[in-house]
Order: C-alpha cells, then structure tokens, then sequence
C-alpha cells in the first residue's frame, strides 16, 4: 500500500474528543486509502501517526466533534463503526478500576427522557453468551448512577465495551469503553449484492470492491463520471449512489445493450429489463444514468474537446475473462478475397488490443478529459514476484495518489490505482511504463506460468496450483522469501569461513551429521519442546520423508506390517504401498488412534511365544505409524494418557512406532504436547532397545526446499541403522552442505524468530478461518476437531455429498484447492467405517495469505451451501 498522507497533523487542543474507528477487517490494504480519500473529500485532517499501524483494523483519532466522524461515517464502505470514547485503559480490569473511580462521568445520563443498552464487542475473538452477561453484569454495574430507563430494541444511547484481541504487536491492544457514534457503510455491498441484481456479466465487479473505488475516485453529486469499459455498470452503480451523474462505453454490443444469454446459469436469454439501464431503474437510480454508448475505449475522439469528467473509474479487461478488443481492421489473409474480386470491408471490425496499450490508452484518456484534481481509478493486474513500481503506467500530469493490492492468487494480484489530475498535458505529452511487463506474454500466461519453455519447477506447478491453495500443507511464497533472505546472509558467513578453513564443511561428512549442528539442533529443540533433548540420539536427515523411508527398509529388509490410523497421511500411506508394506488401518477417535481396537489386533497377530522371542532378538514384530500431534489430516492431539498407555503397549507387544512429529512445535497457544518420544523413558526397566522414533523435518519451520530434518532416535537403533549404516558411510553425512548453513542460523536465533512468527500467523489463520465455519458453514457439516496448532482442519460431510465430488466442484468453479478424505483412507476399501470417516475435506492453512484464506473459506462455505441445497 503507498499513500499521500495529508499535511501537517491536526493540532491537539484541550476540547478534542477521542473516536475509536473499527474497520471491518476486509480488503485491508484499500482501508487507509479509502478513508484518506473520504476525508480528501470533505477537507478533513488526519494526523500520519492515527493510522501508522497496519496490523490493526481498530484506530483512535481525535476531532473536536462528532461532525466530521458522521461525514465519514456516511461514506467509507470498509468502515464498520465508530465509538467516542469515554474510557480506555491496557485490560479489563484496569478499565473497571477507573470507572469506578469516575462515576461522575454518567451523571450525564440520568435523564429520564434518555434510554440505553449495552454492548460487548471484542475484536479478534468471539464472544459467547456467557461471556457477554459476564460483561455486562460486571460493567453495568460500574455505572449505577445511570437512571435512563434500559431499552434493548431502540435505545437513544449504545455503551459499547470494546476488547481488543487482535491488534499486533499485543503491546498495542486495549480496552475501550465508550458510545456507538453510528455505523459506516459495511450494509452498501449488501444492498447491492449480486445475487438480487437484474443483470450481472462474467466480469461485474464486486459491490464493496465497487464501492470503495468510488469513494477513491470521490463520486459526488453535480459531477460526471466515466466508465470507458462499463460492462454491465457495475462500477456505474454506486458512483450514482454517491450522487454523481454516470456514463460508459462498451464495445460488447450485446453485454452494453443486455442481449444475449445470461450470465447466471439456467436464466436462458436475458428479458428486456435486464439490462444496464433496468439496473439503475432497480435501485432508484434512474436520474443519475446518462448513458451507456457502444463504442471503443481507445477512440478518444469521441469526445467533444472541451469535455471534462471530474471522474473516471475502470476495470479494464486483463485478459482473464474478458479480452481486451478495439476497432481496427485484423491482418488481411489471401483466402479471404475470392480470386480476382476485391475484399470488401466491414465495419467496425475487431482487433487484438495489447494489454499495456489499454493502460496507456486509458491513462491518455484521463490526462486529456479529467478535470483538474479529477480522479482516474483503475484496477492493474501484476505478477506479485516481478512487481515493482517500474511496470505501472505513468502521465507527468497525473499524480499516484493510492495504490492498493487485492491479492488474486499467490502468483498474480491486482492493484487498484488511483491517479490524480495535476494539469493539462503538455502537447504531445504522453503516458508511458519504464519497464512493460506484458511486452511479450499476456496476463494470463503469466499468471499460469505458460511461457514458451516454461517447466514445472515447484511440487504444486506440477500438481496444480489454484486461486485458493488450501490444499498445500507447505510454507507459502510469502515465508520462502523471508528464508531466501535469512540463508543468504547465513550462506556468505559460513562459505567466508569455509573459504579461510580447510573447507571440511565440503567433504564427506560423519553420518550422524555435523557435530555443530547436533549441538545447536539439540539446544533449539529443548528450548522449544521445554524439556531436555539429549544430543546423542539426534540425527541429520534429509527431512520425515526420506528419514521414514531410509529406517524402515533398514530396519526392516523382509518388510512388516505397518499398523496406523485409518485417516492419515496421504503420502506416507502411497509410500509404504509402494514399498510393499502392508498396511493395517485402525479406528481413529477425537483424541487420537484407538487404543482398544489396537490392543485387539496386536494380540490377535502375535502369540505370546513371538513376542517373547522378538524381545530375546532385540527384534520388532511390527511399525506403528503415527502422527502424534496435529494430525494430518484430522488436526487431533493424543492425549498425555493415551501417550503412556501406547508406549507401555509397543513395549508389551515389541512394536515400533514411528511418529511424524513435524507439527509439534507449531502450537498456537504456548502449549507444548510431549513428543511421545520422551514418554519412552530409558530408566524404565522395560525399556528394552527403546520402542519410539522421532521424525523431525525443517521443511515446515523454514522451508521444504532446504531438504532438511532431523531423527530422534534410541542409543541401539542409531548405532545399528545410522551411524554405522555402509550407506552413510560411503556417502557421508546427507546434506551437510544445509545442515551447516542452518547451524548458523539455529545459533544466532534467526530460526526461532521465523518459528514465533509462523505461529502467530498460522494461528491467526486458522482462528479466522474457524470463525468463518463455524458462523457460515450449514449445520450439517461437522468440524472433526478444532485444532490447537499445525496446519489442518478437517470437516465431515452430510452423507448426501461426497468429498471427491466436492472436491472437484470448488477445482473447477471457484480455482480453489482442497484435498478430500478419500485421499488420507488407510484402511481397507469396503470398511464399513470409510463412509463416516472419509467423507471429508481437509483445509489447510499454511500456503495462501490471510486475505486468501478469509475469500477461499467464504467461498468453501457459500459453495457448500449451494451444494446441500440451502
Ligand atoms: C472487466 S470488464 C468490466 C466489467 C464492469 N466493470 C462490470 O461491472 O460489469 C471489461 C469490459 O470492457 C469491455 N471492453 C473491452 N475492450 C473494450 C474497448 N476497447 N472499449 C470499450 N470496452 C471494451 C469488455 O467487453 C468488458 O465488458
């Protein structure tokens, strides 16, 4: 987001009231801009240092009345409400103390003729009943001298408490008590969604998004706006809402006159009153529409000289689903023209309209026919890794005033500009891009990566990559980058030192890995399981996948079964299929796999004299494989008993078990479950060799390119599998060259740092997303459990929907990705248990951005909704 702040700050005085604005936490980087342009609008000061934070939706600002807060109150779409403050204070119990102390503050109040109610608002958390009564018996109680009579229905006057949850840094967070001023513009995008609108295309633009370009381009009465690419006039709408005289031009002929078949499916053809104008005759509009004019964008020509608009708003077609089109004539071919006749030609003929030139165009446009301090809104699509400010169109008589990203996909987003009209052109002075990013390829190739020799280069180019990841359980871009940046200062250190040493850290390294690694690895992991790591049993590997393969077929070269839960990790389940293991589901419960049934089955494999000899041989009779804490794909946790219960039952039947422990540090609520590996206590007298193997990986704390784990393993199975294995002896330590760059940034902390941050945001995440579910999803949807850390939530479906179909549906209509229960089913294919449990999807959070997220969840929701019927 880049803005022009206004200048300078309002000055403080003594009768400067205090407002708490709180936004809704939608589009969050259009809600500065928007409101700076609202209060543009009204010649309303705002100081830099109010709206310095941008990891809040909630900001203080001061004005010596109400009146410029309902002015802004009556524009902005992203605002939701505002409160004047009475009190504030760091936490509820501070607040309370000084209302107390300040009774004298309701003495206002205690007319008769006044009436009130009260209301609990937290921010980032929801509130139960519970909660809310607590609330108002313990703060209603502080205003006893409020005589007013309590009316819940129409009260002259709201008292909202106002607890902050979400802010970052926490440091920042507070408590407000004060009075609900009045509610922004949040209902405009109900009022005018587009489910009830007469008639909508492909491309209608987004009421809210609509709404807020507006208010960016400040439609207002007694002025005339301009869409040059109108479509159905969805950007016509609310700038005639906001009282501005509209126009547009469209060289669809059938989408500007409304002709053709409807956009909506099963609506056939489109009936008379679906049309533009029927549009603005749905809400009352009527007298702001001026015209819709078929004609070409690109023909400036067409307006008078002297004609200015005081605005123009567009969404240009980038190619996605509306090309761009202007009139010309195409490439003449020879077979057109019969031998020896002339080709006759027709007009207006249709070309090709190269995707900057449109910018170009449109930015031509505006230099010429606004009026100056006329505003030039647009949406600019943009690759989000090549950005930079170079590939945006430019006009020395248009100033950048705004700059806004929604972003679209993890590869591609787009930004809606916004410009401002200085002066007229110079003659011959035009708009032009120092670096035009769409010279060669357009929009759309770029955004699927279809350039000329383009290859796969990611696991997901290959699988697919959608609009809405929730279906990678990997680190997005957004962490790689911050890893990029991290291991290339770590990379210069250690290759320095290598440079100037004997360069050991490029030889052959011993198989346990390097010494320096295991002892920051050791001291890393302690600090973040709270508990000892003992250096000694740890191990450097490649990462869970390659740890798990590499032990089991060392240790077991005849292959055994393999015993897990019935919903598991999908890769692992294919991996040991492909190696021949064979595999034996087991039932999963709330809190983890089931115990019992898994006792019976032991008992029924293996007779007393097997046991007794394997335990004589040191030997396993059979692999359990777990993923202890925040399964995948259920999000479950097993609990401390079951932890001891399991490990007394792998000792009694000499089972092995394997446990992915690669969530474990990733807990969203400074709660460390114990790895089930320090359950296996080697004091115990029936240790034996030890029973449990820890599978670490870095591939979630940093990145998965990086190849880079870590076995926690007991004393006898490292000497025997590890450090004497001829595999790692001929080759040498795996992946040394990583291990020693990361040791680097294990040591100075810069891994810990990354590791709290991914857990804020993954927490944050995930609880918006929960909060979306649990306030859209239909009743007959089940969420498994809510997860407490990691990446998954998995949801079960009404029997009369079935996870690969709706799989499939959210693919192919919404571009959004996630992964079916059918896909984690370890068990066998005629299981009576596979319709209850593998009928599900699981979500994942950790690949898109928030704003993603929060869209793909709305959409999952809506989407199933529509499914089920409802
Ligand atoms: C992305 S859509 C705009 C949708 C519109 N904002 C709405 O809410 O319906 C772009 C529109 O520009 C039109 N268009 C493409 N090239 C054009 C041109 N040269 N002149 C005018 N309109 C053009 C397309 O037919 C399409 O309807």
């Amino acid at each position: 987001m880049t803005l022009n702040l206004v200048e300078p700050p309002v000055k403080k005085s003594r009768e400067m009231k205090r407002f708490l604005f709180v936004f809704s936490q939608n589009h969050p980087d259009f809600r500065i801009p928007e409101l700076l342009s609202v209060c543009d609008l009204f010649g309303i000061e705002i100081d830099k240092k109010w709206i310095e934070n941008d990891k809040t939706h909630l900001y203080v600002m001061e004005f010596d009345s109400e009146d410029p807060v309902k002015k802004i109150l009556s524009r902005t779409a992203l605002l939701r409400n505002v409160f004047e403050i009475i009190f504030d204070s760091e936490d509820l119990d501070s607040l309370e103390k000084k209302m107390k102390e300040n009774p004298q503050i309701f003495d206002s109040f205690n007319e008769e003729h006044l009436s009130w109610r009260f209301k609990f608002r937290r921010q980032g958390k929801k509130t139960t009943d519970e909660e809310f009564v607590e609330m108002r018996e313990r703060f209603t109680e502080v205003m006893t001298n409020v005589k007013a009579p309590v009316d819940l229905k129409n009260p002259k006057i709201e008292f909202s408490l106002i607890e902050d949850l979400s802010t970052l840094p926490e440091t920042d967070r507070r408590v407000y008590f004060g009075i609900t001023l009045g509610e922004g513009q949040l209902n405009l995008k109900t009022m005018y969604n587009l489910k009830d609108r007469k008639y909508i295309g492909n491309s209608t633009m987004d009421p809210e998004l609509a709404f807020i370009q507006s208010n960016l381009v400040q439609a207002r009465p007694n002025t005339v706006l301009l869409d040059p690419f109108c479509g159905t006039g969805g950007l016509l709408i609310p700038a005639a809402h906001f009282g501005s005289t509209v126009v547009g031009t469209e060289i669809n002929y059938l989408v500007a006159r409304g002709e053709g078949k409807s956009a909506r499916k099963g609506e056939g053809f489109l009936t008379k009153d679906q049309t533009v104008f029927g549009n603005f005759e749905q809400y009352n509009l009527k007298e702001k529409y001026c015209d819709v004019i078929i004609g070409d964008a690109s023909r400036h020509g067409v307006w008078r000289e002297n004609l200015r608009f005081e605005a123009i708003s567009a969404d240009p077609p980038y190619g996605i689903r509306e090309k761009g089109r202007k009139v010309g004539n195409k490439e003449r071919k020879e077979h057109w023209t019969l031998p020896g006749s002339v080709h006759e030609q027709h007009f207006p003929e249709k070309t090709k309209y190269d995707l900057n030139q449109v910018y170009l165009d449109l930015m031509d446009l505006a230099a010429s026919k606004l009026a100056i301090n006329g505003r030039l809104a647009f949406w600019f699509p943009v690759i989000r890794d090549t950005y930079s400010e170079d590939v945006l169109p430019r006009h020395e008589a248009l100033e950048l005033i705004s700059n806004c990203e929604q972003v679209l996909t993890s590869k591609g987003s787009r930004r809606l500009l916004t410009f401002k009209k200085l002066r007229e052109p110079k003659e011959d002075e035009k708009s032009y891009v120092i670096e035009d990013s769409y010279e060669k390829t357009t929009f759309r190739q770029k955004l699927q990566g279809k350039m000329a020799n383009a290859r796969p280069v990611t696991l997901f180019d290959g699988l697919g990559i959608g609009r809405y990841m929730m279906k990678a359980g990997a680190p997005g871009p957004h962490v790689l980058k911050k890893v990029a940046v991290m291991m290339k200062e770590a990379t210069e250190k250690v290759m320095s030192e290598t440079i100037e040493s004997d360069g050991s850290l490029l030889q052959y390294g011993t198989p346990n890995g390097p010494p320096e690694f295991l002892d920051a690895l050791a001291s890393f992991l302690s600090a973040e399981y709270r508990e000892p790591v003992n250096r000694e049993n740890l191990v450097l590997s490649a990462g869970a996948t390659s740890g798990l393969v590499y032990l089991l077929t060392q240790i077991f070269p005849q292959k055994t079964t393999v015993y897990t839960e019935k919903l598991t990790y999908f890769l692992a389940v294919g991996m040991l299929k492909s190696l021949e293991f064979p595999i034996c589901g087991v039932n999963i419960e709330s809190d983890g796999i089931d115990l019992k049934e898994l006792e019976t089955r032991w008992s029924e494999a293996f007779s007393v004299e097997d046991v007794k000899k394997a335990k004589e041989e040191n030997r396993f009779l059979a692999v359990l494989y777990l993923v202890p804490h925040y399964q995948n794909p259920t999000g479950t946790e097993l609990s401390p008993e079951k932890c001891q219960k399991l490990v007394k039952l792998a000792r009694k039947y000499s089972i092995l078990i394997f446990c992915d422990d690669v969530y474990n540090i990733l807990h969203y609520n400074d709660k460390v479950n114990r790895r089930l590996f320090a359950y296996d206590n080697v004091r115990d007298p029936d240790y034996g060799i030890g029973h449990v193997i820890s599978n670490g990986t870095f591939s979630k704390l940093l990145s998965p390119g990086l190849r880079l784990g870590w076995i926690e393993l007991p004393l006898e199975l490292k000497r025997k599998y590890w450090s004497q294995s001829w595999i790692l002896i001929s080759g040498g330590s795996i992946n040394t060259y990583t291990a020693s760059i990361v040791t680097e940034l294990l040591k100075n902390g810069e891994v810990s740092k990354l590791v709290k941050e991914i857990r804020l945001e993954n927490k944050t995440k995930m609880e918006t997303v929960l909060e979306i579910l649990r306030e859209e999803l239909p009743k007959e949807f089940k969420i498994w459990h809510i997860p407490s850390g990691g990446y998954f939530v998995y949801i079960l479906l009404p029997e009369n929907l079935n996870s690969e179909e709706v799989v499939k549906f959210f693919k192919e209509k919404h571009d959004l990705l996630v992964n079916g229960g059918e896909n984690f089913w370890a068990g066998l294919s005629d299981d009576e248990d596979k319709g209850r449990l593998a009928n599900g999807i699981r979500l994942a959070i950790a690949y898109p951005l928030l704003d993603e997220l929060i869209e793909g969840s709305r959409i999952f929701c809506r989407g199933l909704k529509e499914m089920v019927g409802k």
